[in-house]
């Protein structure tokens, strides 16, 4: 297939669009990662993002929409507190779990029945949604078990002849994916931590949010059958790079060192090491998916990364981070 690729203009936008509402598959910049997108109400198009991705069908998509009105089509119910969290955070990297309406078709939403909806605030994705004229069905834009796509190069890499177009936008802005808030339960529940943090979303809710216990937890370190994270997407390895990849955690002066030091050994037997020091978490969170794709590119043979502070941004770092180097940590 030939994968044509679209400018951010509004000309392009309209004719990826019409791409989209002809069921068709296309590659948009969101303000989180790149989305790979079709019609979220046609099962035929739905089915062809898992085959283009090399995704396991038991893993629910996130449906994107360009206004908050375009919930009431999706979700049975919209409580005060789906309302408040909407109104804070939209359009922008959150995605509410909402009881779903049964015009979604089970694929969208991989037999759930609920369904994940999210209003991006990147400008050509909202674009693209209005001019497509139906809400939009869109994992993550990159191979199963590649890390997350921030560039539209990163798309292209992945998905070249697999889908119909990608528009070629600028880098994320954000760079890890929504944060992910399960609402259909007694407390809100974040079944994956993103760029709002769980304190951002009490202040608004002026009650408690949890966390679901599995995140940022090793998976056998957890009793036998309790490792059932309830975003069905969170249990497959994901994000992994080619290289073997090692965090080391503790006081920052003695990480940089033991960082330094192992290189230098590394390096001293043929290996080529990359290394992952970043000053915040800010900049962690835009830069540590095109990094780990780096580094594949290189030949990297091993990655030794400093770990972040486990609070705010920084645990929604961590959980991406954990997984790539397989919850491989020293601590110093
Ligand atoms: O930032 C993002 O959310 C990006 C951009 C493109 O919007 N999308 C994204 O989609 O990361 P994906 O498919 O790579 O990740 C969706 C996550 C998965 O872990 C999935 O299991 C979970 O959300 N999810 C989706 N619908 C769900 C549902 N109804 N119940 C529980 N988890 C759900
Ligand atoms: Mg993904």
């Amino acid at each position: 297939m030939e994968t044509v690729l679209y400018k951010d203009t509004i000309e392009d936008i309209e004719k990826a669009a019409k791409v989209i509402a002809g069921g068709g598959l296309i590659a948009f910049p969101t303000e989180t990662v790149y989305g790979l997108g079709a019609d979220a109400l046609n099962e035929e198009a739905c089915r062809n993002i898992y085959a283009a991705k090399g995704r396991p069908s038991d893993n629910p998509m996130i449906v994107h929409i360009a206004k908050i009105e375009d919930m009431d089509e999706l979700s049975m119910i919209i409580t005060d507190d789906m309302r408040a969290l909407a109104d804070n955070f939209w359009p922008g990297p959150l995605t509410m779990i909402c009881p779903r309406k049964p015009a979604i078709p089970d694929v969208t939403t991989g037999g759930l029945d609920t369904v994940g909806i999210r209003m991006p605030s990147n400008e050509v994705a909202r674009a693209l949604i209005e001019k497509a004229g139906c809400s939009i069905a869109a994992p993550s834009a990159n191979l199963s078990g590649k890390p997350s796509p921030t560039t539209a190069q990163h798309c292209i890499d992945d998905l070249t002849g697999k889908i119909d177009g990608i528009i070629v936008s600028d880098d994320c802005s954000v760079g890890i994916e929504s944060t992910v808030i399960d609402m259909t339960g007694e407390v809100p529940m974040i079944l994956r931590p993103g760029y709002i943090t769980k304190a951002d979303l009490e202040r608004v809710l002026g009650k408690t949010v949890v966390l679901d216990p599995t995140l940022n937890k090793k998976p056998d370190s957890l009793d036998d059958g309790d490792f059932k994270p309830k975003a069905p997407g969170m249990k497959y390895k994901h994000y992994a790079p080619e290289a073997q990849m090692t965090i080391y955690s503790g006081p920052k002066d003695k990480v940089l060192a033991e960082i330094a030091a192992q290189a230098e050994k590394l390096e001293l037997d043929g290996l080529k090491v990359a290394k992952l020091l970043f000053d915040d978490a800010d900049s962690a969170a835009r830069e540590l998916f095109a990094r780990l794709r780096q580094a594949d590119k290189e030949g990297a043979d091993v990655i030794l990364a400093a770990a972040l502070d486990e609070d705010g941004l920084g645990f929604s770092v961590m959980n991406r981070m954990f997984k790539s180097a397989g919850f491989n940590v020293v601590n110093l």
